[in-house]
């Protein structure tokens, strides 16, 4: 049980997880040909938007003519919602999932035989990378049902043979009861929720350092390099970042490497990255920040030709594996705040507030209207030992004043009472939008 955390042995690696990056882009290539062909036969959607540019799928020579093929985006797979993005029969279509659709009409995903294959594949491999080995435990507490984190998770972690726990979100008691009780190595989950996992063990009377968790594999929802420090330090275990989106396939599409935790390997031979200038669709060079866009390489059901996620990223070389990385997402273009004219991601308050230990990292950020301008409140716990009123004040102003000195923006800070705040089961909300709607 208190074996340390080790790297995968190379041996137990997929061949393509350490091929050369020449390897990488010969099959690439020939994938990426594959899915052009079936994408333009057989959905008419993509086959009037290459018509449109005057682009064949025979057009694409090499990787870098792919720029030359239109962007996909949410609007278009809700534009064909339900089934019309399906390039198979629906017959041949044996699961579905869809987005939570909480923005509008939701979009439907659909998955072959093969295409549930490919997914089990690539999550065993996130999940083998994270340092979980077959005959581990792992308890997964992403949502089960349209969401694909819960049965995304299962289907890979039985791929790689290790003991499911199906648990699903919520029910927090009994999380940490069957935590307590089955022992499970490994915890999947989104860490927002890992964290109302932690206050429950303290209601109960039970040492988060002392449970049987030693990893945990933390996605869905932005996170940052002080909550790992938290969630790390609360549990004591090992806290790993996978990334994915259900357009593309769930969970699975990159995930970082225990032994070097410095960003997240994206799965190139199934899924090709690219980074984009959001505003004017240009493709920039590795390196360079921009909006994180994907082709399938080998989706049967739903093929996707560069799909503009809107998560903002860089993609980095190779190191613990041959594929690229991506480093760790710290928000969407969606969730952007611009504040008196300064651009604000939740993460980074997240970053500065964990940096006080009278503060939980339990917050969110409330932004009104002003007259013309948005106004921030930032509403966060104070910790259980800074509840009296004098040091959440304290705090309070300590966290406003270095907000307006690192990110420029004057904000009212609230340090409510422990506990006060609505706890997440899944994805947080971090943004609570109270501006009039135009
Ligand atoms: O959240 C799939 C998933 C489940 C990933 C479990 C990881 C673990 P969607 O509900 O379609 O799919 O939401 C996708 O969530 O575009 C990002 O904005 C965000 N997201 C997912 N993983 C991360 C991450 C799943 N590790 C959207 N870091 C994506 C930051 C993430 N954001």
């Amino acid at each position: 049980m208190n074996d340390p955390v080790r790297p995968p042995e190379p041996s137990t690696l997929d061949p393509i997880e350490t091929a050369s990056r020449d390897e990488i882009a010969a099959l690439q290539l020939t994938r990426l040909r594959a899915t052009l062909r079936h994408a333009y036969d057989n959905v008419a959607h993509y086959r009037s938007r290459f018509d449109g540019v005057g682009l064949n799928p025979a057009d694409l020579e090499s990787l870098e003519d792919l720029v030359n093929f239109p962007f996909t985006v949410k609007e278009d797979l809700r534009r064909n919602y339900p089934f019309d993005m399906f390039a198979v029969p629906r017959e041949r279509v044996i699961r579905i999932h869809a987005s939570s659709g909480t923005t509008g009409t939701p979009t439907v995903v659909g998955y072959t035989g093969s295409d549930l294959d490919m997914w089990a594949e690539v999550m065993a491999r996130s999940i083998r990378a994270t340092g979980t080995r077959p005959g581990d435990m792992v308890q997964v507490t992403y949502g089960y049902g349209l969401f694909t984190g819960g049965l995304g998770f299962h289907g890979g972690a039985e791929r790689l043979g290790c003991t499911v726990i199906p648990v699903s979100g919520g029910l927090t008691a009994r999380q940490v009861k069957i935590i307590d009780e089955f022992e499970p190595r490994v915890i999947a989950v989104t860490p927002s929720y890992m964290l109302a996992i932690a206050d429950e063990f303290a209601r109960q009377g039970l040492d988060p350092r002392r449970c049987s968790v030693q990893i945990g594999i933390f996605g869905a929802e932005p996170w940052t390099e002080a909550m790992r420090d938290e969630i790390e330090t609360t549990f004591d275990m090992q806290a790993l970042d996978i990334y994915g989106l259900s357009e593309i396939i769930g969970p699975g599409v990159s995930v970082e490497c225990i032994e070097s935790k410095d960003g997240l390997h994206v799965w190139e031979d199934h899924f090709y990255p690219e980074i984009i200038d959001p505003t004017t669709g240009e493709v920039l060079p590795d390196g360079e920040l921009g909006e994180l866009v994907f082709t399938s390489l080998t989706r049967e059901a739903c093929p996707v030709i560069r799909y503009r996620t809107r998560d903002l990223t860089r993609l980095l070389p190779g190191t613990a594996r041959s594929m690229r990385r991506m480093q760790k997402v710290t928000g969407r273009s969606d969730d952007m705040l611009i504040i008196r004219g300064v651009n604000l991601f939740p993460s980074q308050v997240e970053e500065i507030l964990l940096l006080d230990d009278r503060l939980s990292p339990h917050y969110c950020l409330e932004v009104r209207r002003s007259g013309r301008l948005d106004e921030l409140t930032v509403v966060v716990e104070a910790r259980a030992g800074a509840a009296d009123r004098e040091s959440r004040e304290a705090a309070g102003r300590d966290l406003a004043r270095h907000i307006r000195s690192r990110i420029g923006i004057r904000s009212d800070v609230r340090v409510r009472e422990p506990e006060s705040l609505e706890r997440s089961l899944g994805k947080a909300r971090r943004i609570v939008d109270l501006r009039p709607k135009d």
